[in-house]
């Protein structure tokens, strides 16, 4: 007899567990944050990353709903690109990111 599909809890964590999830994964992969300061002054190469609460009120002012999908235009090591998969139903959240130390980053963060 065939075993029936496990459906999916339609549960989320919480934005605390998901902060610290995040945090540690981010912890694990980039391994020298020196090198995130590598680029030119004033080019399009500049980073900087987006802080999980600010991010978390935009979350709650732009409703993404199951239809949308998300796109990071300048994803860095993807911090946003995750946190939009975790805290909203979005089909898919991407990144795109030119500089490829980041997009580096962000693969051994497993988002791309
Ligand atoms: C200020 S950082 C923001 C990183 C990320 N969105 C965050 O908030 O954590 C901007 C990023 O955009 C990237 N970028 C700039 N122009 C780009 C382009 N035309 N295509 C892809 N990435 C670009 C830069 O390399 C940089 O990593």
């Amino acid at each position: 007899m065939r075993r029936k599909k496990k459906e999916l809890i339609p549960t989320e964590a919480s934005d605390l567990l998901l902060s610290h999830i995040t945090r540690h994964v981010y912890n694990k992969a980039i391994d020298d944050i020196s090198r995130l300061n590598k680029y030119k002054s004033f080019s399009e190469e500049v980073y900087g990353e987006f802080n999980f609460n600010l991010m978390q009120e935009i979350i709650a002012t732009v409703p993404i709903g199951q239809n949308d999908r998300f796109i990071d235009l300048g994803s860095g090591v993807g911090q946003v690109v995750l946190q939009v998969a975790g805290q909203t139903r979005c089909v898919k959240s991407y990144g795109i990111e030119k500089r490829m130390d980041l997009h580096n980053y962000a693969t051994r963060q497993n988002m791309t």
